[in-house]
């Protein structure tokens, strides 16, 4: 059963009542630009066609109550007055109590609620399922709610909660993403001013990704990474004035300034520069359809992430290593905050799915075990869903 069917019946089976609104999100893939989010930088990326979805009622308590249809462990249950403290790591109603407590913190009264998701992403694989999580129970209580705010808003309490759920200091990208993706199109965004634009994707373009196996507690190195790319842009500024993040830096400044930088530091920031300068060409490469090009910049990503981030492992490295043995692919490279995840992997479409059987089959000796492989549709960001329709159907069904 897809998702937003499942929320509505575990919800209807769980508080005995219909919800007052249903959302789904879908998980990101990030394409290109890696670690500029939070850098003022430049990134493409794409919704990814795989969805979570949440039904939402408001209660007449001070109490959320939520259940997932894939988590173990039943349902969950805590005081909106303890919301600001987090519970057990890696329990994933964390993300909830960060919710109610960004909203509470912008002045949204938060009664009560109930919540039911149903997701069909792998979960804490790097594409993104928390900020798909996030995203539909925030559309779906705030629609409860009779309130409206822009995506950026939306975004921004989504990386609240995730900076409360898991403590890592993460940019806007998974959230815009999922929010504001569409079929058919890569998204490029902006970090400093937020703007976006939707570039089509040739229909011959296939985006495959593979798991590495590798879940990475992310907040250590990520925040860590995050410092490096701050303690740059101080000590640019001293010799630059003007200069307010990585995004005002080019490859011949940091040649320039290499002297005055801290090698950790350098390293990290070449790594973002040329990344702002990737996403650049990239752009121009999708325009004129020329795959080979756009497929070269990704492996060039993931060989500077290697190098210059250090935010790859042997299990990703591994799956690169594959991709670029095997004449079908374009390129590939690690996807979102690195240390583990998934690896995207840019094919025809029409070889797209053998490609990642093969993947699978082949990478097993490396990786110590089968991937999970598969050709990732571009879908569409979140959205409401027709409740109404939604219960008439599921009726129907019984
Ligand atoms: C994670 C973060 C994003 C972004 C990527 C790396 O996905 O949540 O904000 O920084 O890593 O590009």
């Amino acid at each position: 059963m897809r998702p937003a069917p499942l929320a509505i019946e575990l919800f209807h089976s769980t508080f005995g009542r219909m919800p007052g609104a249903l959302a789904s999100a879908p998980g990101r893939l990030e394409i290109l630009g890696n670690h500029t989010d939070y850098n003022e930088g430049l990134v493409l990326s794409c919704a990814a066609g795989f969805r979570t979805a949440a039904a939402v009622g408001l209660a007449e308590d001070d109490v959320v109550e939520a259940v997932s249809a894939n988590l173990p462990g039943g349902r969950r249950r805590f005081a909106l007055e303890d919301a600001a403290a987090r519970g057990p790591a890696g329990e994933w109603s964390n993300y909830l109590r960060g919710l109610a407590a960004a909203l509470s913190e912008h002045g949204v009264r938060v009664p009560g609620f109930r919540v039911a998701v149903a997701s069909e992403l792998p979960l804490a694989a790097g594409m993104s399922s928390s900020a798909a999580l996030e995203i539909s129970v925030l559309l779906a209580l705030v629609d409860c709610l009779g309130l409206d705010f822009p995506p950026e808003q939306l975004a921004r309490f989504g990386q609240e909660a995730e900076s409360r759920a898991v403590g890592a200091r993460t940019g806007l990208l998974d959230q815009l993403s999922s929010l504001c993706g569409r079929a058919g199109h890569l998204l490029q965004t902006e970090f400093r001013g937020l703007e976006q634009r939707h570039c089509p994707l040739p229909a011959e373009f296939a985006f495959v990704v593979a798991d590495s196996g590798v879940k990475h507690d992310l907040a250590a190195e990520y925040n860590e990474r995050r410092a490096s790319c701050e303690r740059a842009v101080e000590m640019l500024a001293l010799v630059e004035p003007g200069l307010r993040s990585l995004r005002d830096a080019d490859r011949s400044m940091l040649e320039r300034h290499a002297g005055v930088l801290e090698p950790l530091a350098l390293k990290r920031a070449w790594h973002v520069v040329g990344e702002n300068a990737r996403v650049r060409e990239a752009v121009v490469r999708l325009r004129s359809g020329d795959a080979p090009g756009f497929g070269r910049l990704l492996s060039e990503s993931h060989r500077s992430s290697q190098r210059y981030f250090e935010n790859s492992c042997p299990e990703l490295d591994a799956l690169v290593e594959l991709a670029e043995a095997d004449p079908r692919c374009f390129g590939a490279r690690l996807s979102g905050g690195g240390f583990g995840g998934v690896t995207v992997h840019l094919v025809e479409q029409g070889v797209a799915a053998a490609y990642a059987a093969e993947l699978a089959e082949r990478a097993e000796p490396a990786l110590g075990k089968r991937p999970w492989t598969t050709v990732c549709p571009v879908g569409d960001g979140a959205r409401l869903e027709d409740l109404q329709g939604r219960l008439a159907f599921n009726v129907d069904q019984e």
